[in-house]
């Protein structure tokens, strides 16, 4: 298999699963005495929503959900295409994110998930590219910033492909354009 067409190395495997056991570590802290469920947005959250949940020391449950956005000239005009499978009335819930840039997405997770009545809802992230924001979105637990560069692994993808990398990593400028 040829190798991925990576620039450089943003954050080793070793780094990705040392900030990922320190945040687990401050969720499960925050969440001391109450369950938690875990809400993952398919397909890019799922490597870090397995990675950080082996570390949550509360009791954890898993429920995930997919998106469709409509056409590019419409960016962040999001609809839920897979929902859910159970309630989270009166749940503690986080959402998993594996990147938040322009907030669109998670904006309107949040806002959808909050009509449905959970006890608490949070926002947690692998990577935060601040730059890219066109609203604002309260990110309660966040692994990385990163510049404002196409990424790719630990679930982010290119065409599909690397996200199955254990490190994140910039892409090649001519693979991106
Ligand atoms: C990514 C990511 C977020 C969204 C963030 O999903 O998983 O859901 O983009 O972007 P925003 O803050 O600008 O809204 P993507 O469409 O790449 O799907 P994928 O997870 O299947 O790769």
């Amino acid at each position: 298999m040829s190798e991925p067409p990576i620039e450089r190395v943003l954050f080793t495997e070793e780094q990705v699963q040392a900030r990922i056991r320190e945040v687990a570590a401050e969720i499960s802290a925050h969440y001391q005495g109450r369950d938690l469920k875990l809400i993952g947005v398919l397909k890019g959250s799922i490597f870090f929503l397995t990675a950080l949940a082996r570390h949550i020391t509360v009791p954890v449950k898993i429920d995930l959900l997919a998106i469709s956005r409509f056409g590019k000239g419409a960016p962040g005009v999001v609809r839920i295409a897979k929902d859910l499978d159970e309630s989270i009335e009166g749940e503690d819930v986080l959402l998993v994110e594996d990147i938040v840039d322009t907030g669109l997405t998670s904006r309107y997770l949040l806002q959808a998930l909050s009509t449905r009545q959970p006890k608490s809802l949070s926002l947690c992230t692998l990577l935060d590219r601040t730059i890219r924001r066109l609203i604002q979105v309260p990110i309660d637990f966040r692994c990385f910033e990163i510049p404002d560069r196409y990424v790719v692994g630990f679930g982010l993808d290119y065409k599909q492909l690397y996200r199955n990398l254990g490190y994140i990593a910039v892409l090649k400028r001519d693979t991106s354009n």
